[in-house]
């Protein structure tokens, strides 16, 4: 029977694709757990984008000569990976800079192609990141749309019937993240779509992506955004997966290059699917990339990566628990995965991120994580002088138990060291 649990073995082999996790910090073995930052890169990727980059790179789609289709037919095996990945068409999948320019583009396209007009409602939940949020806030008052919000409760988290009480906005369109990057919740993505059935579902695939499959067919998601460096993928390229009858209707966010299909002095008319979107030279190296991350991932297999995040989740949730001078974000059940966000009470958290590093070699986040709207939610709940921040640790496929053991005994030594 086919195991969901790496094996001795298998774990190995991961670890050796990132000797950063053999550097040692003042002393101490790097314990990376910035990964809801960025992670680490797989050295069997890098080695595959320098052949690439040596020995086959060209811009694509132009020229007519060998180097050039072999570029070309690389990029578009990418793409078919990615779409095969999201169980997607291949005409369905865009390269991006990652998850902040997908949104930007969606909003913007939106707007542009008459679909989202003035009066219109959009439905974003309270636990955004900015690239999430800003887009439509500051174009809302550019362009007359309303935004109106899922409201988290004071712990940051967003209930089914938080998203019940939001359906009276009758939202045109409906744009949430899969995961918040603060609290960790993964969002009940299959409820949302039910329960706004009429309205276009954006998902801000940033952080689910990494450790979770998503098939948008069945979940029925008309755009999903995520980025490569988030998943082991090099950094600059991203992806905007959008339904096709969508996309065909979308008046494209930025012009020039190879989208178009005809030019002349007086009008312009734009490139089949997806190409329509690709203006300009596009970060080529990057998307191939991305294509041999997918590989990289698929080889691991999803339900194990699930499964090994997912089990360590669960095991730094409760061993932070067990610290009674630690306030913890975000709930407390199997919905809160592959990060938390904490503090320690009395200590500001960049003296503790900072802490971690310099005497653990531990690698976390400290500050409001682009979430400036959610730290004055949490800082209601909080029974600490909350600091409109908080640490972070965030987990993948490389983390260990042991790496969590060394997270609790620094914040313990913390402790000592400020009381
Ligand atoms: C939930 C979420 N959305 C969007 C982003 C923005 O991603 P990027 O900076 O790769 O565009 C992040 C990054 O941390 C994120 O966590």
């Amino acid at each position: 029977m086919h195991s969901t649990v790496l094996s001795d073995e298998e774990f190995c082999k991961i670890l050796g694709e990132f000797p950063a996790l053999k550097r040692e910090i003042n002393g101490k073995r790097l314990v990376y757990l910035d990964n809801a930052a960025s992670t680490l890169k797989p050295k069997s990727v890098i080695e595959k984008m320098t052949d690439f980059y040596l020995n086959h790179y060209s811009n694509i789609h132009r020229a007519v000569h060998t180097l050039a289709s072999e570029a070309t037919v690389e990029y578009e095996n990418a793409r078919e990976k990615v779409a095969k990945f999201l169980n997607a068409n291949n005409e369905e999948v865009i390269f991006t800079n990652g998850t902040t320019m997908g949104i930007n583009f969606l909003v913007n396209s939106l707007v542009k192609s008459g679909i989202l007009k003035p009066d219109d409602t959009v439905l974003i939940s309270q636990v955004e990141h900015h690239a999430n949020l800003v887009p439509w806030v500051r174009l809302s008052k550019l362009y007359g749309f309303k935004v109106n919000y899922i409201e988290a409760d004071e712990k940051g988290v967003i209930t089914h019937d938080s998203i019940e009480k939001a359906k009276r906005y009758v939202p045109k369109i409906v744009s949430v993240t899969g995961q918040s990057n603060v609290t960790g919740q993964l969002m009940p993505i299959e409820f949302i779509r039910e329960s706004f059935k009429d309205s276009i579902l954006i998902i801000d695939g940033a952080q689910l992506i990494p450790h979770k499959k998503i098939d948008v067919k069945k979940l029925n998601i008309d755009f999903l955004v995520f980025s490569g460096h988030k998943m082991l993928g090099p950094t600059g390229i991203g992806v905007l997966y959008g339904k096709k009858d969508l996309l065909e209707k979308l008046e494209p966010f930025m012009y020039g290059g190879e989208m178009i299909d005809k030019v002349t002095f007086d009008d312009v008319s734009f490139n089949i699917l997806p190409y329509k979107f690709e203006a300009g030279t596009q970060h080529i190296a990057g998307a191939v990339g991305l294509g041999y991350t997918i590989d990289f991932l698929e080889s691991i297999g999803y339900d194990k990566i699930e499964s090994h995040v997912k089990d360590l989740s669960k095991y730094l949730l409760e061993e932070l628990m067990k610290l009674d001078f630690v306030e913890i974000y975000g709930p407390i059940d199997d919905s809160h995965q592959s990060l938390v966000s904490f503090n320690i009470d009395g200590v500001h958290p960049h003296d503790v991120s900072h802490i971690l590093d310099e005497n653990f070699g531990v690698a976390t986040r400290s500050g409001h994580h682009c979430a400036q709207p959610l730290m004055s939610i949490l800082s209601k709940g909080s029974k600490i002088d909350f600091p409109n921040s908080t640490v972070r640790a965030s987990l993948y496929i490389y983390n260990t138990k042991e790496d969590i053991d060394i997270l609790i005994q620094g914040l313990k030594e913390i402790r000592r060291m400020f009381i």
